[in-house]
């Protein structure tokens, strides 16, 4: 660790840069531990890693994919209510482990898990290494399979693979490898595809995330950056996006008859300024896109965990991206090859109607159009971050996972998104963003409220997701390893430690306010509570409010 920040401290003076701007790793307010009381837990199997790595919050119910298993969970504490069974056939296995596959790579790993209507999911398992998809109706009775199909380009063959999946106006869209090697990578809509085995479009690409935003869908991952003419084996970061209209064109593209005539991609920028900005260019997860008032302005933002390089050295960041920025970015400048170097795009060669834009039919769409996208799908403008700057980063240990409570209303009139990080040494750091401050780094504060030791730091978290429903109103964060899932509350306001004003003003939550007449620290249940905002003392900027003294 010492070794760790020395680099990094060396190249802040190299920069010009005090430690300060890099924020170093902040003390949080509290170091948790949690108590046995009010964390719920499910292990998966005792004999086996489960890998577990996606988690679908439905009503009551928690759907985990596992090994062989889908688990049902009930959200309030984690019992299995029910579960689905589902083992690759012996031949299935056996041709796996023929082709030089070990057991456990030969299992059934759950890998796409999406709701398609009402008590109906779509789930789509690695089946050794031949990955299959079904279409599941939940009875009380169990699961009914209805359908069954191949999995070929929705889920990944290899278990070890980072794919992604959507389901949006009743079609599914998935990020991932079509093939056995490894070599396919795909953004796929049945039958559309990004062009195959064309490094310009996909290389060798880890995805993290995607969603469906207006008339189009984004993905985002990590690639080989073939731009960087530098140094041909790093990597940045990318947001794609293809339209939900996109129904391929009238010609075949380079003889892709089902390629998208909408694919565009561009780079994320999460750095820190300076002559020679350090730049973290792993994306490793985001935050599902969040809506809500940011600097007076209505915005939706993601939030995305960032590592500086894929082995533990050099840190990591979380930036936040604006979704009108990305938008920005793809308007702007096409990025080109030319003499062995990728130059911006004169916009005067740019075709009308301009490529990656949504059109009623894209068969409709001319031959330069369609020509040009082909060549051209990498924008020059990167996205820049909302603040300019990470919001939050660290060297001690590696960001891995992020989930955020959006908005979150306090006494004083404001709002603020609560981020947890997850690290890969099982922690749980939280942290709070004014809303009002974007687009203003000066008033973006470097107060950590919590650092939660969840699981032993062997562990990494794979996953986190923080969950609302009626049985749990006031929310919970649920916390994924490897092999288990763990439940816990979002604050510890009401602990037996915190026993006067100042301490619980001192947590700079924004879920906890003293209450001035119940003489207690208490958290928020519902927004209309703190509507009586002079009973409750609060101060998250500051940690000190005025009228504690006085009590
Ligand atoms: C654990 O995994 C093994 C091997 O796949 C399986 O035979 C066993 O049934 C599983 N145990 C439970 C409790 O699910
Ligand atoms: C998937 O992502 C994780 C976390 O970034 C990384 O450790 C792992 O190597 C990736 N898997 C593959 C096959 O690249
Ligand atoms: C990334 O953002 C930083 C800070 O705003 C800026 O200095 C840098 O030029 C940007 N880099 C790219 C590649 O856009
Ligand atoms: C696109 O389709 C919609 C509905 O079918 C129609 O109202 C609209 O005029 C069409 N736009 C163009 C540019 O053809």
């Amino acid at each position: 660790m010492i070794a760790q920040d020395g680099v990094l401290f060396v190249l802040l003076a190299v920069c010009g840069l005090s430690w300060a701007s890099l924020q170093g790793n902040i003390r949080p307010k509290t170091y948790v531990d949690l108590g046995a009381e009010d964390v719920y837990q499910f292990n998966g199997n005792d004999t086996h890693t489960d890998f577990f790595r996606l988690v679908l919050h439905d009503g009551p119910n928690l759907l985990v994919g596992g090994r062989n298993f889908l688990h049902i969970l009930n959200l309030t504490d984690l019992t299995e209510t029910q579960r689905l069974t589902w083992f690759s056939s012996d031949s299935d296995k056996f041709m796996c482990k023929l082709k030089g596959k070990d057991e456990e790579s030969c299992q059934n790993y759950i890998r796409v898990l999406t709701k398609i209507s009402p008590g109906r999911y779509l789930v789509c398992g690695t089946n050794a290494f031949k990955p299959i998809c079904r279409e599941y109706s939940l009875q009380t009775s169990g699961f009914l399979m209805e359908k069954e199909t191949s999995g070929q380009g929705i889920c990944p063959y290899n278990p070890k693979s980072n794919n992604t999946a959507v389901f949006t106006n009743g079609e599914l869209y998935s990020g991932t490898f079509a093939d056995f090697a490894e070599v396919d990578s795909l953004i796929f809509r049945q039958p559309f595809r990004t062009r195959q085995f064309d490094s310009n479009t996909l290389k060798n690409p880890n995805f993290v995330s995607s969603f469906a935003h207006g008339d189009y869908v984004y993905f985002f991952f990590r690639e080989v950056a073939i731009e960087n003419i530098n140094d041909k084996e790093s990597i940045y970061s990318r947001v794609a996006r293809v339209c939900k209209s996109d129904r391929g064109g009238f010609r075949y593209i380079r003889g892709c008859r089902h390629c998208w005539t909408s694919f565009l991609k561009t780079r994320l920028n999460c750095s820190v300024p300076g002559d020679l900005p350090i730049y973290f260019d792993q994306i490793q997860s985001t935050s599902d896109l969040i809506e809500g008032s940011y600097g007076g302005l209505n915005g939706q933002i993601i939030y995305a965990v960032f590592t500086a390089s894929t082995n533990s050295t050099g840190g990591s960041a979380v930036c936040a991206f604006n979704m009108q920025d990305i938008s920005e970015a793809f308007e702007g400048t096409f990025k080109e090859e030319r003499d062995s170097n990728w130059l911006p795009v004169d916009n005067s060669k740019v075709p009308d109607p301009r490529p990656g834009r949504c059109v009623n039919d894209s068969r409709t769409l001319p031959e330069s159009t369609l020509s040009f996208i082909e060549t051209h799908s990498l924008m020059a403008e990167s996205v820049k971050s909302v603040f300019r700057q990470p919001i939050v980063t660290r060297t001690s240990s590696q960001f891995v996972q992020i989930a955020v409570d959006p908005q979150v209303k306090t006494p004083e009139g404001k709002s603020h998104d609560v981020l947890f990080i997850g690290t890969d040494n099982g922690k749980i750091i939280k942290k709070a963003v004014n809303a009002e401050s974007a687009e203003n780094p000066k008033k973006l504060d470097l107060v950590i409220i919590e650092e939660i030791q969840v699981f032993p730091p062997s562990v990494a978290i794979r996953n986190l997701k923080v969950v609302r429903d009626d049985s749990v109103a006031e929310g919970r964060l649920i916390v994924i390893s490897d092999s288990e899932i763990k439940s816990i509350k979002l604050h510890r306001c009401n602990s037996d430690k915190i026993t006067s004003c100042s301490e619980c003003v001192a947590l700079q939550d924004p879920y906890c306010a003293w209450d001035n007449q119940g003489h207690k620290c208490i958290s928020m249940k519902s927004a209309a509570q703190w509507s009586d905002n002079k009973n409750f003392l609060q101060s998250i900027a500051s940690g000190v409010h005025s009228l504690c003294q006085k009590i």
